[in-house]
C-alpha cells in the first residue's frame, strides 16, 4: 500500500520569470486554487495521507499554504458570515494530513530533489511523487495517482503515467520502451531521431523502494542534472514498471501555453466565471 507521496517542489522555475522571482511557480493559481492544491487534493482521492514536500529554502510560501489557516482570518470570516470565503480557506488542506518539509538545499535535479526525500519514507516498500506543475483534469474519476495506486494494490506493478506527444518534443520529457505495457528501458531528454518511442513520462509515479536505493549512486546526467529517469531506469531489470495512459487531460503548467490552456479550460467550468467568459470569448477572439 503507498501511504506517502513527494512532491518536489524545488526547482527553479525559470520559464516563469518574472512572476516566479517571488511567487514559487507552485502557487501559482488555475483559476483559484494553487497548482500545490490541485497535487494535494489529487493525492488524498488517492488515500495518501503523508505528503513530503521537497522545498528550496528561498520558496517559503509553499510551506505556508499547507499550514492550518490564520486564526484571526478564520474569526473575521466567522464574525462575518462569510461562508463561502470560510469554506474555501479550511478546506486548502485536508483534515488529518501529515505534512513532512525537508530541504533541497540546492536545485540538482528532480532525482536529487526526490533522494532528500529518502528518510521520510524510509522502510515503505514504496512511494508516489507527483510534479505538481504537472497538472491533470481528469473529470471521469478519482484522479490519475489514485488509479495508479490502486493498480499497485491489485497487481503490485509499480507505474509511471505516460502520454504520446509529437515526435518533435521528444527532447522535452523522459521516453519509455515497452514491451506490452512493462517499461523495458527509459531515457531521458532524447533527440526525436533517436527517441526509442514518443510515449513520455508526466508527473506521476508510483516507485518501489529501490528507485530511492539507485538514487544514492545516480551521476549528473542530462542537462547537468541528477534525473529520476536514471534511478528508475536502473530498477527496470528487476522491478515490474508499467506504462500508465491516465484519463483525463494533462496541462503542463511548467509553460506559459499549458498554463494558459489549464486556466480558459477550468473557468469554462466554473459556475461563476462560465456563462460572462463565454460571452466575452468571441469578443477578443
Ligand atoms: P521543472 O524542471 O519543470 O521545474 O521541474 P523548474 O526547473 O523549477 O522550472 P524551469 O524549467 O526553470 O522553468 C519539475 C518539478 O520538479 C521540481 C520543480 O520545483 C518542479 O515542480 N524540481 C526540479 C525540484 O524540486 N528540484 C530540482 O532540482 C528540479
Amino acid at each position: 500500500m503507498i501511504s506517502t507521496v513527494i512532491l518536489p517542489v524545488a526547482g527553479l522555475g525559470t520559464r516563469f520569470l518574472p512572476a516566479t522571482k517571488s511567487v514559487p511557480k507552485e502557487l501559482l493559481p488555475v483559476v483559484d486554487k494553487p497548482l500545490l492544491q490541485y497535487a494535494v487534493e489529487e493525492a488524498w482521492r488517492a488515500g495518501i495521507r503523508h505528503v513530503v514536500l521537497v522545498n528550496s529554502p528561498k520558496k517559503a510560501g509553499l510551506e505556508a499554504h499547507l499550514r492550518p489557516a490564520d486564526p484571526e482570518l478564520v474569526a473575521e470570516l466567522t464574525a462575518k458570515g462569510k461562508q463561502d470565503l470560510l469554506d474555501a480557506l479550511l478546506g486548502a488542506v485536508p483534515e488529518g494530513l501529515k505534512v513532512t518539509v525537508v530541504m533541497q538545499p540546492q536545485a540538482l535535479g528532480l532525482g536529487h530533489a526526490v533522494w532528500c526525500a529518502r528518510e521520510a519514507v524510509a522502510g515503505e516498500p514504496g512511494f508516489a511523487v507527483m510534479l505538481v506543475d504537472d497538472f491533470i483534469d481528469d473529470t471521469t474519476g478519482p484522479g490519475c495517482l489514485a488509479d495508479m495506486v490502486a493498480l499497485q494494490a491489485r497487481t503490485g506493478a509499480w507505474s509511471l503515467a505516460v502520454e504520446e506527444v509529437p515526435r518533435e518534443h521528444t527532447n522535452r520529457y523522459g521516453v519509455v520502451s515497452l514491451a506490452g505495457e512493462r517499461i523495458t528501458a527509459m531515457v531521458e531528454k532524447p533527440a526525436p531521431e533517436v527517441a526509442p518511442s514518443n510515449l513520455a513520462v508526466v508527473g506521476r509515479y508510483v516507485l518501489p523502494a529501490a528507485v530511492m536505493t539507485a538514487l544514492d549512486h545516480v551521476k549528473p546526467g542530462a542537462g547537468g542534472e541528477i534525473q529520476l529517469t536514471d534511478g528508475i531506469a536502473a530498477v527496470l531489470a528487476d522491478e515490474q514498471v508499467q506504462a500508465h495512459r491516465f484519463a483525463g487531460v494533462r496541462y503542463d503548467c511548467g509553460s506559459k501555453f499549458g498554463y494558459a490552456q489549464a486556466n480558459i479550460a477550468l473557468a469554462l467550468r466554473d459556475p461563476a466565471l462560465a456563462a460572462p467568459l463565454r460571452a466575452w470569448l468571441p469578443e477578443v477572439l
